[in-house]
């Protein structure tokens, strides 16, 4: 049987376990300077210096973020639901209500003119997600928000490094989040980094991570302990010090993937955007869109090629939402995509047995 190609495959190597060691071995290993370090490093190499608080997830990022902005009890945000369900709780769990926005089936991101037509007296912000590793149409969005005083913020969990009319994500919002979740394009293990766009963000940002204090004892507000360790902070280090150089390898193997796959419809790259290629997703035709699952245990079973599909539901119709919205883009991208690895560990030959793979399996099915 051929070796597995798992969909996504963190990198951990020496550098990253000589990094935790050295936290363990000071004895400090709670919240203290790798951290500091590691919101500086990052803020300089991914969002241009703008200011950074590390949290110990993407999902606490965008909840503090959200409190930190005023977003509470009787606003609405308007969301993706083509996204993982975290987008949507955050800003339920702020205690605000997630109206939910369709996306343009071509980058999978949020579809400016339908964020326009959903705008209320009760909207505060609007919220895109750079999916899979593109960004979203930052400025048709932030002139929205302008037109209607509203707030704009992102959920960049995808897309560490990706760019729109050559500004990086994360440095449109008030707030912009990071993941650190293993399968990501980096990672500290679990945790989140969250640029902001004023001292004064930044400021609520590290109360609510810590109890509400700055000075100990001295609790300003209700926080929460959302604090990352200098041990996670510490592997983040290393990664960032890769993080370009696995991007670049991503870039190019979807290029291969790109010039290869035949019968499914690959990733699009609008005019002035930087793909970071978290995943690498495509499109069934509509004569396969009932075969998916059937198509990718083959992959699997056949080939050793191992995928992914993010995301079979929208948001709105989870159990947990249970919203309805109208909303024909999203359904459509949650039954017909699926994703191919596309991370820096694959060799030359593994891209092309995933391109034969695919090309095989989908000729045979649509026969
Ligand atoms: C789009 C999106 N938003 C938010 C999150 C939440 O991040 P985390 O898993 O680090 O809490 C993720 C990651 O899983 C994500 O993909």
């Amino acid at each position: 049987m051929t070796e597995f190609i798992p969909p996504a495959k963190p990198i951990i190597g020496d550098e990253e376990r000589a990094a935790v060691d050295r936290v363990l071995r000071s004895g400090m290993v709670a919240q203290g300077p790798e951290v500091a370090a590691f919101e500086e490093e990052f803020a300089r190499e991914l969002v241009e210096g703008r200011d950074c608080v590390a949290v110990n997830s993407g999902t606490s990022g965008l909840h503090l973020g959200l409190l930190a902005a005023g977003i509470g009890e009787g606003d609405e945000v308007i969301v993706p639901a083509f996204t993982f369900a975290a987008t949507g709780n955050s800003v339920r769990l702020a205690g605000a209500t997630p109206v939910f926005a369709d996306i343009e089936l071509d980058t999978y991101t949020l579809d400016p003119a339908h964020v326009e037509s959903l705008i209320t007296g009760r909207t505060k912000a609007i919220m895109p997600v750079h999916l899979y590793g593109h960004p979203a149409r930052m400025d048709e969005l932030a002139a929205i928000a302008e037109k209607h005083s509203l707030m704009l913020f992102e959920d960049a969990a995808q897309a560490h490094g990706a760019k729109w009319r050559g500004r990086a994500v994360g440095t449109f919002g008030a707030f912009g989040m990071f993941s650190l979740y293993p399968t990501k394009n980096m990672t500290s293990g679990e945790g989140g980094m969250v640029s902001v766009d004023s001292e004064d963000m930044r400021r609520r940002m590290r109360l609510l991570r810590n109890q509400g204090m700055e000075t100990q004892y001295q609790n300003e507000l209700i926080g929460f302990n959302n604090r990352m360790t200098d041990i996670h902070a510490a592997i983040g280090r290393v990664q960032l010090t890769k993080v370009a150089a696995w991007t670049k390898q991503r870039q190019e193997n979807a290029a291969v993937l790109d010039a290869g796959l035949k019968h499914v419809k690959t990733p699009v790259v609008l005019e002035g955007a930087v793909h970071v290629y978290h995943q690498y997703t495509v499109r069934l035709p509509e004569d396969l869109v009932s075969k998916r699952s059937e198509i990718l245990s083959r992959l699997k079973d056949e080939f050793g090629v191992g995928t992914g599909v993010y995301y079979p539901v929208p948001t709105n119709e989870l159990p947990s939402f249970g919203v309805e919205a109208d909303l024909p883009a999203t359904r459509e991208a949650t039954r017909s995509v699926f994703s191919l690895p596309v991370h820096p560990s694959l060799s030359p030959e593994d891209l092309q047995r995933i391109i034969h793979a695919v090309n095989t399996v989908l000729e045979e099915a649509s026969a």
